[in-house]
């Protein structure tokens, strides 16, 4: 790889008075910072295959901001330091447009979600949207999903090494549809869970229908949409009969609460209600399989979280450091801006890198070492622990995400013992766009079954 970027000049703005004589208008179009020279193709392969070794050489080769070519935005210009990514997180919504560079994900969550919109419409959408995601909202639900894990833990097989993965889709895929969704009735419940488990969860083939719409026509991908498209079926049902409900207003779930402000018209509201199942399910799956994936891989922290809550808050937040589910998010400039000394274009995206803006060794001592401690002694303040992104687009879900990650893992650790089936931690492996645990997350449960437990292989 060489120093340079293709076409690009990798000189800062603002440079010399005699360089910007020489090519002012040139620098304007392509000042941008030094990168991988490969071809678009090739550089689309390695981020795609491996994101995390892809990152980790660009920072080493070129420094803490970047620029590389990358299916589906273009340029793009990783940035990895806390005080650049808090200045575009908390600049102008309109230049820094986070929907633009998500727009590829509308032939899944629907042309009106929340991800893809920007500036004052987005603001709008969100600011109805929020009831159902503050604190005290968030806290009705803490019973159910207490219970939906205890369930789910007693059915966990003795002796045998199993992945963690399926089991705890099983538990964020109920939770989505007991406390998002608000279904009760079994026979509904059972219709949707059937339907909803097919279209949740993302193949990782799905990324290529991004490159050639076409493939929508032939299978596995035409399979994919209809399945996808029944369970919006579902959901659109779902959301005109709690429309219907005479108890809407004594209910707590997500989507009643998002019916209840009444200012979401129906599209709008599957659109974003399409949105939270498929923002909210593999990312906390993921992240509740790496949090177990590191615990039993550190005993002394995993006693500690079964018997102290800030401890086991740590333990959440340690891991979405070091295993943050998504690299990275994005930003596409709307107008030309300088940044980091450079002159960047309109058109261009950003990346605040996620994955190595957790590993600072500025803001984390030994930035490797899983360590809750640190969350307890003060490390990951501001704009150095960004898991779940920042300004006007940061995760709605994150609160809601973190409770049930909370409320999980406090019933696994108290219910069950576990041990990794390998000492070697497992290592992390893109799935589309997340980063998961290469084996599924592998553990043994040792011990007995309690009489009345229903343990079962899977
Ligand atoms: C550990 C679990 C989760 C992680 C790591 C995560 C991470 C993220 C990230 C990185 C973003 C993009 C933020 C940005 O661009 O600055 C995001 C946005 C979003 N997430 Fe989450 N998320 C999680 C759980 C959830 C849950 C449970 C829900 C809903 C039930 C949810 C709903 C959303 C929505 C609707 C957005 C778009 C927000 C907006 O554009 O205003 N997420 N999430």
């Amino acid at each position: 790889m060489s120093q340079r970027t293709e076409g690009t000049t990798c000189v800062p703005w603002p440079r010399s008075a005699q360089n910007q004589a020489l090519a002012p208008h040139r620098a304007e179009l392509h000042d941008l910072p030094a990168g991988p020279a490969l071809p678009r193709w090739m550089q689309t392969l390695a981020f795609w295959r491996n994101v995390e070794r892809f990152m980790r050489a660009g920072r080493r080769r070129y420094g803490p901001m970047f620029t590389v070519r990358v299916f589906p935005w273009g340029t793009v210009v990783v940035i990895t330091e806390a005080e650049m990514i808090r200045s575009v997180f908390t600049g102008d919504p309109e230049l820094w447009r986070a929907g633009e560079s998500y727009e590829m994900l509308a032939p899944l969550i629907g042309e009106r979600s929340l991800v893809l919109l920007d500036g004052a419409e987005h603001m709008q959408v969100r600011r109805r949207m929020l009831p159902p995601f503050h604190g005290e909202a968030v806290r009705c639900h803490e019973q159910a999903i207490a219970a939906i894990a205890a369930a789910e833990v007693q059915s966990w097989p003795y002796g045998v090494p199993f992945e963690l993965t399926e089991r705890m889709r099983a538990i964020t895929l109920e939770v989505m549809l007991q406390r998002v969704i608000g279904t009760a009735e079994p026979q509904r419940l059972g219709v949707l869970r059937t339907a909803l488990a097919q279209a949740v969860q993302l193949q990782p083939r799905l990324l290529l229908m991004w490159a050639l719409p076409a493939l929508a026509r032939i299978d596995p991908w035409r399979a994919y949409n209809a399945r996808l498209q029944h369970a919006k079926d579902l959901l659109r049902e779902e959301i005109v009969r709690r429309r219907a409900d005479p108890q809407l207003n004594e209910r707590s779930d997500v989507l009643s609460l998002l019916i209840g402000a009444e200012e979401l018209d129906e599209s709008s509201l599957l659109d974003q209600l399409t949105t939270l199942l498929l923002a909210g399910h593999d990312t906390t799956t993921t992240a509740l399989v790496w949090a177990l994936e590191r615990l039993v891989r550190h005993p002394r922290a995993l006693a500690r979280a079964r018997e102290d809550d800030a401890y086991l808050d740590a333990v959440i937040k340690e891991t979405l450091r070091l295993r943050p589910v998504l690299p990275a998010v994005t930003r596409r400039a709307s107008r030309p801006v300088q940044l980091g000394g450079y002159q960047l274009a309109a058109g261009v995206t950003v990346m605040p890198c996620t994955l190595l803006a957790h590993l600072s060794p500025e803001h984390y001592s030994d930035p490797e070492v899983f360590r809750p401690e640190r969350f307890l002694e003060g490390e990951g303040a501001g704009y150095t622990w960004i898991p779940f992104g920042g300004g006007p687009q940061r995760c709605i879900g994150a609160t809601f995400a973190m409770s049930e990650m909370r409320i999980v893992l406090r019933t696994v650790l108290t219910d069950a013992e576990l041990l990794p089936d390998r000492a070697r931690g497992e290592a992390i492996r893109n799935e589309h766009v997340t980063l998961v645990p290469s084996r599924g997350g592998r553990v043994l449960r040792t011990g007995a079954p309690r009489t009345g437990e229903r343990s079962q292989p899977r």
